[in-house]
């Protein structure tokens, strides 16, 4: 079962932003007065384009090393020296170097109990007013407003960021941030569907339909020892399979298909190997392509098209069915996945997955054996961040692309005229938030046009609302246009 797929991933880029790492003393517990240990948060800090008064833009570090996003967050590099502002991406407790409790921070639930979103987003509260009070330069402002940005589990910190703590930012750009994938507001079946859908569009060919039938062709194969060797063999894998591997061996499999559809971007990106542009169409047009007669030919083309994910690179010996692809956090979110962050998946005959039900009391278990907590109600992030119920906020952009599994959880309309959906057919998993490239579709631009145009409008309604003789004063809000192709 996938108990949770990583909702980011983690892959390097070529490119190399600069910037300077800081840590900060947090308190660890927010919440109680009983408690005054604190631990070292880290951040990321780039004053560089930071003139007069400029806003600071601030990234709402989600499940991993906090350089992961800096390196895949080109958009806010590109769009900084347009507002002059200031660069801060914050590191989520519990991941990358900012542990709690060190190397002990996951050893038992009295340590782990620390790791939940309301905490995460009160250290960035504490860390906004550190940055606003250390970085004052106008006699005409008490304090520089701050632009909240974020992707995937950090866009939903991004918009609860704002709806929670209103003084502390001005907006939040929140992409492919699915606030809704919980259970009561979306149908567990809908992120498999996306993903079959992108594999059933992707080529001519449907590439779904042999990806269906394998399920129980493998299992079918796998059922006596002349088989699993022989798919040991077939798929190149690092030790021989035991009855026991074989749920590993589809969840890894599995998985692999869903990040495909994840980072499906027009052009090659590294992850922890690196992928070809159109990663799901390469692996379609190689499934496709083959001659498949019976189920062991299917299996075989199966396994090879794997190789697009597995093995771009020509240099990898072999493949390891326990190397779950490279979310650096994994322990820290399978722990959230357990306890606040319950993302109910399933899938059944329309789409291209092993049927499975979405069985919470099943799932609670799981998680009773793994971490000693147990949650109850899996509703819980409803209650502490208002569901469908978003009305009362505001200045809040969801973006979301149809290529993205995740879009099954996203805010796919308007809310209001100042909590705004973009859509982008054309992206995968947070693509508007990467730097600009020769590729990108004409959608993403547009979301990024639409991005900054709200942020433009929410900066300059705080300037002019602290003093509007400074706001006409100032000229630095006459550069503020967006050209794309400015920085390719
Ligand atoms: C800020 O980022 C820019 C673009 O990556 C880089 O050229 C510059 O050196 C960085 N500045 C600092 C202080 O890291
Ligand atoms: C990165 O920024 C630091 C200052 O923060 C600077 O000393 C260094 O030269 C920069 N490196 C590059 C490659 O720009
Ligand atoms: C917290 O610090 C205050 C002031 O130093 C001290 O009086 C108090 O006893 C401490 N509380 C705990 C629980 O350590
Ligand atoms: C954890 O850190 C402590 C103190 O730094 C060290 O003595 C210990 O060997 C570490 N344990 C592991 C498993 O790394
Ligand atoms: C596997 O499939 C073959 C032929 O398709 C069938 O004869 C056999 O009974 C199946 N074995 C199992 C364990 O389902
Ligand atoms: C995967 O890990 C488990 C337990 O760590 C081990 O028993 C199993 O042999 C491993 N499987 C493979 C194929 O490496
Ligand atoms: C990776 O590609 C190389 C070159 O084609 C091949 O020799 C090797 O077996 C492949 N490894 C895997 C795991 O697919
Ligand atoms: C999947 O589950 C549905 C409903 O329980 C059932 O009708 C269907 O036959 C199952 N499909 C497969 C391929 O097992
Ligand atoms: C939301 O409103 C904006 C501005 O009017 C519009 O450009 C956008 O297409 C709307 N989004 C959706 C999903 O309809």
């Amino acid at each position: 079962m996938r108990l949770n797929v990583a909702l980011v991933l983690l892959f390097r880029e070529i490119f190399c932003y600069n910037y300077t790492t800081k840590f900060i003393d947090v308190p660890l517990d927010h919440f109680s007065f009983t408690n005054n240990a604190t631990f070292k948060l880290k951040y990321l800090i780039n004053d560089s384009f930071w003139i007069d008064d400029g806003p600071i833009f601030f990234y709402t570090g989600n499940e991993g090393a906090v350089e992961t996003f800096a390196e895949n967050t080109g958009f806010i590099f590109d769009i900084a020296p347009t507002f002059n502002a200031l660069i801060v991406f914050a590191e989520h407790r519990y991941y990358g170097a900012t542990l709690p409790f060190g190397n002990a921070s996951f050893s038992n639930p009295g340590h782990l109990g620390f790791l939940t979103s309301s905490q995460a987003l009160a250290d960035y509260v504490y860390l906004i007013n550190h940055l606003q009070t250390t970085h004052q330069r106008s006699e005409y402002l008490s304090k520089v407003p701050v632009v909240a940005f974020g992707g995937s589990y950090g866009g939903m910190l991004a918009a609860w960021l704002r709806m929670k703590y209103p003084a502390s930012v001005v907006g939040a750009i929140a992409a492919s941030a699915p606030i809704w994938q919980f259970q009561g507001l979306t149908p567990c079946e809908n992120f498999n569907r996306i993903v079959s859908n992108v594999y059933k569009t992707a080529v001519d060919d449907d590439c779904s339909a042999p990806i269906q039938k394998s399920w129980k062709i493998i299992r079918n194969i796998t059922a006596n020892d002349d088989g699993k060797a022989w798919l040991t063999k077939a798929w190149k894998l690092c030790s021989p399979l035991k009855s026991s591997d074989i749920d590993d061996l589809l969840e890894w499999y599995s998985e692999i298909l869903v990040n495909m559809a994840m980072v499906n971007y027009p052009y090659p990106t590294k992850f922890l190997a690196p992928l070809p542009a159109f990663p799901v169409r390469n692996f379609c047009y190689k499934l496709t392509g083959e001659k498949i007669t019976d189920d062991k030919s299917l299996v075989t083309a199966i396994g090879n098209a794997l190789e697009i994910y597995t093995n771009f690179t020509k240099a990898t010996k072999c493949n390891n069915i326990n190397q779950t692809a490279a979310s650096l956090g994994e322990e820290g979110w399978d722990f959230q996945a357990c306890t606040e962050m319950i993302m109910p998946m399933c899938s059944d005959d329309n789409d291209m997955f092993e049927n499975q039900s979405w069985d919470f009391k099943k799932y609670s278990d799981k998680c009773y054996t793994k971490w000693g907590v147990r949650q109850t109600n899996a509703e819980l992030p409803i209650l502490e961040y208002g569901g469908k119920d978003i009305t009362a906020a505001s200045n809040i952009v969801f973006s979301n692309g149809l290529l993205d599994p995740w879009s099954s959880g996203g805010v796919l309309s308007n809310i209001s005229s100042t909590v705004s959906s973009v859509i982008i057919p054309e992206g995968a998993h947070h693509l508007d938030l990467r730097g600009e490239n020769r590729n990108d579709p004409k959608s993403v631009i547009e979301a990024r046009q639409f991005h900054v145009s709200s942020i433009r409008k929410w900066i300059t309604d705080f300037y002019y609302s602290r003093d509007k003789n400074y706001f006409k004063k100032s000229i630095f809000f006459n550069k503020i246009t967006y050209t794309h192709g400015n920085n390719i």
